[in-house]
């Protein structure tokens, strides 16, 4: 089995080629971090700027301004309009120059690529291919974190690698064992998960019945270490920016009038800056309104040092990948609990497959 790699553009290495799909939404920023000032990004070796209209709604042009290639960021949001801080060139949503302050004509070819957004929080989504290839909106399983229901911490961190490497990574959680073994503190993730395909996605599912639970969770849900609870442990290669883990705790031993259940959710979101640098943009959350501030605090310090582990392993394998002739055309391995990985790699290489024949 090989990484995918179909595109013709090398990344800044010269060694690895895109393997993303241009005609998918990726998310830019959470809803919260995107304001009136101009925010600078990369997405799919496409440097962009964000900012939002004065009405609420996000317009997201090409970070460089036809004149003489400033980027636009650099400048200032006017209006529903952004400002080269260079020469004032202004630029308005849809990337139309409006305004040459030096000259009254503006030629018809001034004009910067828009692309287009969805702000569905807790998330911004933009569309980075062809607008006419839109079906449909962002997927909706990463909306929980917006619901009142949950209470939810979330984080974000640059890592250097494939953006597949990660979504390998949590699709494949026999890892909790070895490399979350003194955070996480899960040992019992030994077995291949079910793995189902549907048109969509690739999900995996794993009972533990009659097991304790992790530290994490036994201090949340307040049932302790000591209990016996079932473990019902789900998720889902979404898109190639999205992720979902679903945990459903199952406490049939509980006290008479004291909850039974509970949900735990996590949505992995990976946007490739590069074929070998992503942005990892997480959140956590379990179905409990209103969790105090400490616990909240010691669930987002505790998901830090995991995902922390999860970026210091992947960046390994990346620098091993990279130092290999055969980059990543290597051979690997394969065992059965690979099998939600190899499903994952064959739908985005699908979905790579159509948008090129398209
Ligand atoms: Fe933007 Fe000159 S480079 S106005």
């Amino acid at each position: 089995m090989t990484l995918i790699a179909t595109d013709t553009t090398d990344d800044e290495a010269g060694f690895i080629k895109p393997n993303y799909p241009r005609n998918c939404w990726w998310v830019a920023t959470t809803s919260k971090q995107l304001g009136r000032e101009p925010l600078a990004l990369t997405m799919l070796n496409t440097k962009v700027v964000l900012f939002r209209k004065e009405d609420g709604t996000v317009a997201v042009l090409e970070d460089r301004c036809p004149h003489r290639w400033a980027p636009l960021s650099s400048g200032k949001v006017v209006g529903d309009t952004i400002q080269c801080g260079y020469h004032g060139f202004t630029f308005d949503a849809a990337g139309t120059c409006v305004k040459i302050p030096s000259q009254a004509q503006i030629p018809g070819r001034c004009k910067v690529r828009a692309y287009t957004a969805v702000d569905k929080p807790p998330f911004v989504w933009v569309w980075m291919g062809d607008p006419e290839k839109i079906v449909q909106g962002p997927p909706a399983d990463a909306e929980w974190p917006a619901d009142p229901n949950y209470s939810s911490w979330s984080g974000e961190t640059l890592a250097h690698g494939n953006y597949m490497l990660l979504k390998e990574n949590v699709l494949d959680l026999t890892h909790f064992g070895y490399v979350h073994a003194t955070s996480f503190k899960i040992l019992d993730w030994v077995g291949a998960p079910t793995v189902t395909v549907t048109e969509d996605q690739v999900s995996f599912r794993q009972e533990f019945k009659d097991c304790n639970l992790p530290p994490m969770f036994a201090e949340v849900t307040a049932i302790g270490m000591q209990r016996k609870v079932n473990r019902y442990n789900y998720g889902s290669y979404v898109s190639p920016a999205l992720n979902v883990a679903t945990l459903d705790i199952e406490d049939l031993n509980a006290a008479p009038g004291q909850r039974t259940h509970f949900k735990f959710r996590v949505a992995h979101v990976t946007t490739p800056e590069t074929p070998t640098r992503f942005r990892y943009l997480w959140f956590g959350g379990f179905d409990i309104p209103n969790m105090d501030p400490t616990t909240l605090s010691m669930c987002k310090t505790l998901t830090e040092v995991g995902f922390a582990e999860d970026k210091a392993i992947i960046e390994a394998v990346h620098r091993n990948i990279m130092e290999d002739p055969r980059h990543l055309d290597y051979p690997e391995i394969i065992v059965g609990t690979d099998q939600a990985a190899i499903q994952a790699r064959r739908k985005l290489q699908a979905q790579l497959d159509k948008e090129k024949s398209d």
